[in-house]
């Protein structure tokens, strides 16, 4: 049974303090040169294979003492006691009473007792099926996804990563913006008769989505596009109401899956229709592969598991308070992006599971571009600047292009970049002086798949659930982009009306200055 309530909070934990003491004494100072030179074995004990992906760990600020208090502090704080609840169908998302389960959307038939990995299956056999008439189906070159967050992020993220798997002959266009300058710019460009969009949204209530929808369906028929059904689908938790707004194709999923964790469910239909039934069964069975390493790996060699800890003693004890992604794989750019929803939507708490207030820091913020063109950018700052960011390299062995040098410069700067940051120069001061020291985690896949890609994401999913586990909070709901949504609604109206009527004086006064600048349109 998951016990929510006597789940061991890590500050609560006797490891909790010895991590404390033992950064003070050797957690600080940690110099990654000395560690080199001192550890003749530090490369293969900081290194993790796990199913499709490699880790070289070896260049973080962390010992093997401070790993080995961190897997104490997993243990006390049942950390596998956790996930098997979560794997076992239980409701770990205790504040919407919802068991998590994409790691089920996932599952190959036959291999889970869950009762619902039947109609998982349906859908699934559906919507690829749906998948491959569209791709066969040559008057559709254009597939417009509406949707935001979750119904968006994880699906414009992989078919751009598996660019090089996409069927020639169609374009894909990502539209979430609430921003008609989005739209706008796309309608411009496509026909009715030769465009399916799919309307991708859990609750179908979200409102830069439905605001996207309508115009998207007023524009179609303002053009004389007919047939809504063949030219619309919804992607939705909320069958009844893609009806209700007039669209027949729907493609379903539950409420179990997380708007951050449902690329791998209907949501990720405009990734199967990019590279086909074989490619999205090949990524669903790269993170399946994952899902059975987190749940049966043992703690100290279960990549997930790692990662999630030393997020945890960089947070905690180093007090770092971001973390950079740096993809060397141009396909990889919106990376970042995802990663960033993922990690700071599902940890950015500041309460734990049971509402009571945090003394200790959870989410660290994301950021990133791929490389090379970060080091021309903001690598300067990661060298030399006064704070210390953990830089995550993706390195990819094998180029799926066949321009001569470009790959070997890529992998030179990559492999150059972690060096630098850790080495450093000089130990004089001045500007030419760089302090290394600087750690940096290396992945490295033999080649961007979907079966790789799909392993390095569900990778990170269990990495984001092993360090909120630890915290205490509740991974799962997102309670803080709520506010925002309500008083948007009320101010809305007030653009049309002008009543300032109790707001704020600074939300009032801009209210004001926007008006003056004259009428909106529609
Ligand atoms: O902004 C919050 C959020 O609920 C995300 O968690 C979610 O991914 C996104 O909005 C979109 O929600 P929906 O899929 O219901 O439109």
């Amino acid at each position: 049974m998951s016990n929510e309530i006597s789940r061991l909070r890590c500050d609560r934990a006797p490891a909790w303090d010895a991590l404390r003491t033992h950064y003070s004494v050797a957690g600080s100072g940690f110099d990654l040169r000395e560690a080199f030179r001192r550890g003749a074995t530090r490369v293969e004990a900081f290194s993790q294979d796990a199913p499709h992906v490699f880790a070289d760990l070896s260049k973080n600020l962390i010992d093997a003492q401070a790993e080995s208090l961190l897997l104490e502090l997993a243990r006390e704080c049942d950390l596998t006691g956790h996930r098997d609840a979560m794997f076992a169908g239980e409701a770990v998302n205790n504040t919407e009473k919802r068991a998590v389960k994409h790691w089920l959307l996932r599952t190959p038939k036959g291999g889970s007792a869950d009762p619902d990995l039947g109609q998982v299956h349906a859908t699934l056999d559906a919507m690829l099926a749906y998948a491959e008439a569209v791709r066969a189906n040559a008057a559709i070159t254009d597939i417009v996804n509406i949707g935001i967050g979750g119904s968006d992020l994880g699906p414009q993220m992989a078919v751009a990563a598996l660019d090089g798997f996409v069927l020639p002959g169609k374009r894909f266009h990502f539209v979430s913006n609430v921003d008609g300058h989005e739209l706008a710019a796309l309608l411009a460009k496509v026909k009715p008769e030769s465009t399916l969009f799919l309307i991708a949204s859990k609750t179908f209530t979200t409102i830069e989505t439905m605001t996207n929808a309508r115009s998207a369906k007023a524009w179609f028929e303002a053009q004389g596009g007919r047939d809504i059904g063949a030219h619309f689908a919804a992607l939705t938790t909320n069958v009844a109401a893609a009806r209700e707004f007039g669209i027949a194709t729907t493609f379903g999923f539950w409420d179990w899956v997380g708007g951050r964790y449902s690329m791998w469910s209907a949501i990720g239909l405009p990734i199967a229709i990019a590279i086909g039934e074989k490619g999205f069964r090949d990524l669903l069975s790269g993170a399946h592969d994952m899902d059975r390493h987190f749940a049966t790996a043992p703690l100290e060699s279960n990549l997930p598991v790692r990662l999630g800890l030393l997020d945890i003693w960089y947070r905690n004890f180093h007090g770092f308070t971001s973390r950079s992604i740096a993809p060397y794989h141009s396909a990889l750019r919106r990376l970042p992006a995802f990663l960033q929803q993922l990690e700071m939507e599902s940890n950015g708490k500041r309460v734990d599971a049971q509402g009571r207030p945090l003394a200790f820091a959870t989410s660290p913020v994301l950021w990133g571009e791929p490389g090379t063109n970060g080091q021309h950018a903001y690598f300067q700052m990661l060298h030399q600047g006064t704070d210390v960011v953990p830089v995550e390299f993706i390195a990819v062995k094998r180029a799926s292009h066949d321009l001569p040098g470009h790959h070997e410069q890529l992998l030179a700067n990559v492999l150059a970049q972690a060096q630098a940051l850790m080495q450093g120069q000089g130990d004089a001061g001045g500007h030419r002086n760089f302090p290394g020291n600087r750690p940096s985690t290396f992945f490295l896949l033999e080649a961007l798949t979907p079966t790789s890609l799909g392993a390095m994401l569900a990778l990170n999913e269990h990495r984001v659930f092993v360090s909120g586990s630890l915290w205490g909070i509740n991974s799962f709901d997102q309670w803080g982009v709520e506010l925002g949504k309500v008083l948007a609604k009320d101010i809305a109206p007030r653009l049309a009306s002008g009543d300032v009527e109790g707001l704020d004086a600074s939300t009032a006064g801009l209210l004001r200055r926007i008006i003056r600048a004259g009428p909106f349109p529609g």
